[in-house]
């Protein structure tokens, strides 16, 4: 089988691409990505010359390119993935997120193929006690999530509308190998190798649910083989944590790993303005993932930790060049312009 994996070049398709050709050696993956700040194609080096992978620099809004490809499912992450970045300016956001999706769901129809949607528990909105279910209702607070919301109903509409052989997933919030130092924790690991302060927004009390990426890309997989059609399946670690204290689990590997002085990292972490609208807490109910498709997440959280410090320790020149801003493309710069810096 040729599977279409759109945003291939970002965090968690990359991940996928990866691990989809190692352990499905049936599978050939065309990776359609089109290379946004978010996307870099070293996170693919070494696939240059993998007969079963194929790359097509090219936008999900492209309804012409995307007639023009040749595969015989989807599996969908690209996205603008960023809720801070939703929050300066949503345009990118409804264009991708839900223009783009809509044109794959399209595309799905006409050539009466899978797709699996890869949605998000942000979606869900925030929870006081327990835990979502995917029958709980969507109720997006940011920019981001209501985008991702509009995708997924949009998802489930083809499917109830015009058949379409549609799967959704909703992870919670991942973490590991390659993920864009904008996002929490390698955002945290950077600056402490830096030396520079650590940005904490709110009282750093927020909660959310971790999974490592590798657990998300498994899950994804089996949603994809043996999943049903027309069915939502949450994917999510049963691990809950506050902000401030996988801050403090990175300091405290760091300073182990480089044995450097502990209260002196300690001393980065700053408070500072919330995020607007920001959810209080996510927590994600995973059985019927479980039950359904036999995933459990196989990667603890505190091994997790400590072995992305470890990437992110032995990969500096990867987000050394994200950080310098050489890989830069004209969006980034657009971004960065806003921000004053
Ligand atoms: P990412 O921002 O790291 O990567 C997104 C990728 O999509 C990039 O390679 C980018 O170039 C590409 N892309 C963006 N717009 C595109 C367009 N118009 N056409 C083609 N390609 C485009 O994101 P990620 O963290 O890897 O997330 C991947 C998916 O998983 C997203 O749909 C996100 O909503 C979802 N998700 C992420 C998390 C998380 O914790 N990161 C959790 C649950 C769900
Ligand atoms: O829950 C799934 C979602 O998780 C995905 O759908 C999104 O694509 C992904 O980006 C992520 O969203 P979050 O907003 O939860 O992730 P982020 O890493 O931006 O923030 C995690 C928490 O840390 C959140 O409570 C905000 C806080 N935070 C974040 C940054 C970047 C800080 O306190 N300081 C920061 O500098």
């Amino acid at each position: 089988m040729r599977i279409l994996v759109t945003g291939g070049a970002g965090f968690i398709g990359s991940n996928f691409i990866r691990q989809m050709l190692a352990e499905h050696p049936e599978h050939e993956v065309l990776n359609l990505d089109s290379l946004t700040y978010a996307g870099n194609l070293e996170n693919l080096q070494g696939l240059e010359t993998e007969p079963r992978y194929a790359f097509v620099r090219g936008d999900i809004c492209d309804q012409d390119l995307l007639k023009g490809l040749t595969f015989d499912a989807i599996i969908h992450f690209a996205a603008e993935s960023h809720v801070d970045r939703s929050i300066l300016d949503s345009s990118p956001f409804l264009q991708t997120n839900i223009t783009g999706t809509k044109n794959l769901l399209e595309l799905a129809r006409a050539r009466r193929c899978r797709m699996l949607h890869v949605s998000t528990d942000e979606v869900y909105g925030s929870i006081a006690e327990g835990q979502f279910t995917e029958m709980s209702p969507l109720s997006p607070n940011s920019p981001y999530a209501a985008s991702k919301a509009s995708s997924d109903l949009f998802a489930r509409a083809y499917h109830e509308t015009y058949g379409v052989d549609v799967v959704i997933t909703r992870c919670s919030n991942n973490y590991g190998p390659y993920q864009f130092p904008e996002k929490l924790i390698p955002l945290m690991i950077a600056n402490a190798l830096a030396g520079k302060s650590l940005p904490v927004y709110g009282d750093g009390k927020n909660v959310r649910d971790w999974i490592h990426v590798a657990d998300h890309c498994r899950a994804v997989a089996l949603a994809f083989h043996k999943g049903r059609a027309g069915e939502v399946y949450n994917i999510g670690g049963r691990n809950e944590q506050q902000n401030i204290g996988i801050i403090r689990m990175i300091l405290e590997t760091i300073s182990e790993r480089l044995g450097s002085d502990r209260e002196a990292l300690m001393g980065l972490i700053t408070y500072v303005t919330d995020r607007p609208g920001h959810d209080r807490r996510y927590a994600i109910d995973p059985l019927k993932t479980e039950s359904e498709l036999g995933w459990k997440p196989l990667v603890g959280f505190e091994e997790g930790i400590a072995s992305t410090v470890d990437w992110y320790l032995a990969n500096r020149a990867w987000w050394g060049r994200i950080l310098s801003g050489e890989y830069m493309t004209y969006y980034e710069t657009q971004y960065r312009q806003r921000l004053g810096s």
